[in-house]
């Protein structure tokens, strides 16, 4: 059966992260390869209302795959969240021809997609935030690096707050999720690991437990607040008020959005960037890709945007136990 070619659109939208690139060429690349046009639009669902894009070849997409960032933008869009500016997205997908979009961002940008999906234009969305924040997926692109970019911050605090014998508080992102803490957390035996998803007592499980550690000959701590938290600067100064033990607050703030990607990014982003190809060309919309037991998943946007995630339990016993 011949396959019918495609006017296949690509963007990013809500916070960037790395490996976003890798999922564009790979988009870019498995289109032109079947035959089909690529046009990129540049800065999300804005550039969708502005009519902001770019054909798409496979020269374009040459010498990003090991870059941060996104090289189409990436933009939140207030004016797509009106049912008015849904209904003009669609109109201009019409007017650029397009048969399908891929939409690579958050849960957020899923919703953007189902609207556009449900009003007919067939959209796939990629999880691209370093939040991990997504039920349908147990990875997100930009999660991994993330981690580790948090990793390498705390190992060059771990070696100051160990010369002066004292307490690093450090503040990551998540928005309302605990992945990164978590997994920064238990990479570097942070002493305590707050995180939204869990009710905790300072008093307990930050307080009391340094000064069962200090008993023990430990001197100096790495504390790791998810922003979801709040307020770490109070936490920072509770500690030093409770423990005596004097303390510095590190919020690492946007450095956590940017850097090469790791190469499980680039493996992850390819392979859901050219599924999300794969399913257009089935006729197939309003689905989001993902990964699941380390293999390509494709659900259903609705049934993918009702899906919760918890943090890894079992992960945060392990962290809780070991960092004493
Ligand atoms: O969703 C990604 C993220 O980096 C969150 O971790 C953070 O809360 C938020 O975006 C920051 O958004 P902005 O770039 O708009 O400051």
């Amino acid at each position: 059966m011949e396959i019918q070619k495609k006017v296949i659109g690509v963007l990013t939208s809500g916070g960037d992260a790395p490996g976003m690139n890798a999922a564009i060429r790979a988009v870019v690349r498995a289109g032109i390869e079947k035959g089909h046009r690529v046009i990129g639009v540049r800065r999300g669902y804005q550039g969708l209302l502005n009519k902001d894009v770019e054909e798409m070849s496979l020269r374009s997409v040459s010498d990003i795959i090991q870059r941060g960032g996104t090289m189409l933008y990436t933009a939140r869009s207030p004016e797509f969240r009106t049912e008015a500016g849904v209904d003009k997205a669609v109109a201009n997908c019409h007017e650029l021809g397009l048969d399908g979009l891929v939409v690579i961002g958050g849960d957020g940008s899923f919703r953007g997609a189902r609207d556009l999906s449900n009003k007919g234009i067939p959209c796939i969305g990629i999880p691209g935030t370093i939040d991990n924040d997504i039920g349908s997926t147990e990875y997100t692109i930009g999660f991994d690096t993330a981690v580790n970019t948090v990793v390498e911050s705390i190992d060059r605090l771990r070696d100051t707050s160990q010369s002066h014998d004292r307490c690093s508080v450090v503040e990551v992102m998540g928005r309302r999720a605990g992945h990164i803490a978590l997994h920064a957390g238990i990479s570097c035996g942070a002493v305590s690991i707050l995180i939204p998803e869990r009710e905790f007592n300072i008093d307990v499980d930050v307080i009391d437990r340094m000064r069962a550690t200090l008993k023990t000959g430990k001197q100096h701590f790495i504390v790791i607040v998810a922003e979801g938290v709040g307020d770490s600067k109070r936490i920072c100064e509770y500690i030093e008020e409770k423990t005596g033990i004097e303390s510095r607050l590190t919020v690492l703030g946007h450095v956590q959005r940017g850097g090469t990607p790791t190469a499980l990014e680039r493996v992850h982003a390819s392979v859901m960037g050219y599924r999300a190809v794969e399913l257009l060309e089935q006729g197939k919309g309003n689905r989001v890709v993902g990964i699941q037991n380390n293999r390509t998943v494709d659900y259903d946007i609705n049934e993918a945007l009702e899906m919760t995630k918890d943090i890894d339990q079992y992960l945060y016993k392990v962290a809780y136990e070991i960092s004493i």
